[in-house]
């Protein structure tokens, strides 16, 4: 008899993201401006015959990424972006049923792959001031709870945990051996890392990514950093050679070449403040601490904002309905600011 495994039949995913090459894309927290083109076609004049033709060697740039992080290669493990690592955490590190537990909103990739692999995801909601409880977390954390998923900072919320409050909470998963996850997708926006503690405790990793500030997301490579006996486990769920040559490249000219990641944050920075600044004098109510994205409590229905912004404008945001607070709000990338003024100026006319 055919079979088809129910959990994936009836697993809801999103395939919409191929049609959005003539759009302004402020949807999806990748960098609009993308990187500087002469950079682009410099290390792309690197690409050799051999360099296509053979698999990817990942020791190499394995190499590079531990000096740059002040680690070694055992405690680390390339993927095909970070929603590649996240997965391959939960697969190996929760069982049929097991419990996981994960705030919300945020990420929505934790919930899709607790779903394709049965897993019990238990959300701990945001306060309706949009703040985060930290005690909420911790009372969440039952004997029986395997996994345990954060983010510094939070996507979408933007909000961060102090050092205290992260000890808090990694003493009460340390109590219960609850595996932690800290999703960094983020990190480079936001500087204050938790990395140190997945680089010398053991069931912590953390996850990030070359999507974001290093504005690769077509490329996909992201890595997981832990214990060197659970990142074992991380590789041997990898598929063969899963992280590709070009990104390597591009990630490993990024991290060589001085300025270019200062440039990526000095350009981010300009558009953050153009945007925060129209927004007070606009009077619109925003959240986001850290992070290349903002909320923003729309005057109108945030729904229909998103679809003329669409529709007439040329430019993707996102919705989130019902936050806290908020109510139905918008989600929208920061990017440079001749795109936030764009984008400034369709929300101006269409928020009425
Ligand atoms: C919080 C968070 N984690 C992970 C990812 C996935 O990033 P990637 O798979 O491109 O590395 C995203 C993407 O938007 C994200 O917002």
């Amino acid at each position: 008899m055919y079979h088809i495994n129910p959990a994936i039949k009836n697993l809801y995913r999103i395939f919409d993201q191929n049609e959005r090459r003539d759009y302004l894309r402020l949807d999806l927290n990748e960098n609009p401006g993308g990187l500087p083109e002469e950079f682009v076609k410099e290390v792309l004049s690197g690409v050799t015959p051999q360099l296509v033709a053979q698999y990817p060697e990942t020791l190499h740039f394995t190499e590079v990424l531990a000096k740059h992080l002040d680690t070694d290669i055992s405690r680390l493990c390339l993927v095909n972006g970070s929603s590649e690592g996240i997965r391959y955490i939960i697969q190996a590190f929760t069982s049929e049923n097991g419990r996981i537990v994960g705030v919300v909103p945020s990420y929505f990739m934790f919930q899709v792959y607790s779903e394709m692999y049965g897993r019990n995801f238990v959300k701990v909601p945001y306060n309706d001031d949009l703040t985060m409880d930290v005690n909420n977390i911790i009372n969440s954390l039952t004997d029986d709870t395997q996994l345990l998923i954060l983010l510094n900072p939070n996507n979408p919320m933007g909000n961060v945990y102090t050092v205290d409050e992260f000890e808090k909470i990694l003493n009460a998963a340390k109590q219960k051996q609850i595996t932690v996850l800290i999703d960094e997708a983020y990190h480079y926006f936001y500087p204050e890392t938790f990395m140190k503690y997945a680089l010398t405790q053991e069931h912590i990793f953390v996850t990030r990514t070359f999507s974001k500030l290093f504005s690769m997301a077509g490329c996909r490579l992201g890595y997981v950093a832990g214990w060197p006996e659970g990142i074992k486990m991380v590789q041997k769920l990898c598929t063969p050679h899963n992280t590709n040559a070009f990104a390597m490249l591009f990630a490993e000219k990024i991290l060589d070449t001085p300025g270019v990641l200062d440039g990526l944050i000095n350009t981010f920075n300009e558009g953050r403040s153009y945007l925060i600044n129209e927004l007070d004098k606009l009077g619109y109510p925003h959240k986001g601490e850290a992070g290349n994205f903002l909320f923003i409590k729309p005057k109108t229905d945030a729904q229909r904002i998103v679809e003329r912004m669409k529709q007439e404008k040329k430019i993707l945001i996102k919705t989130y309905p019902n936050v806290g607070e908020f109510g139905d709000c918008l989600r929208v990338t920061i990017g440079e600011k001749r795109f936030m003024e764009k984008f400034i100026s369709a929300l101006v006319e269409l928020d009425k």
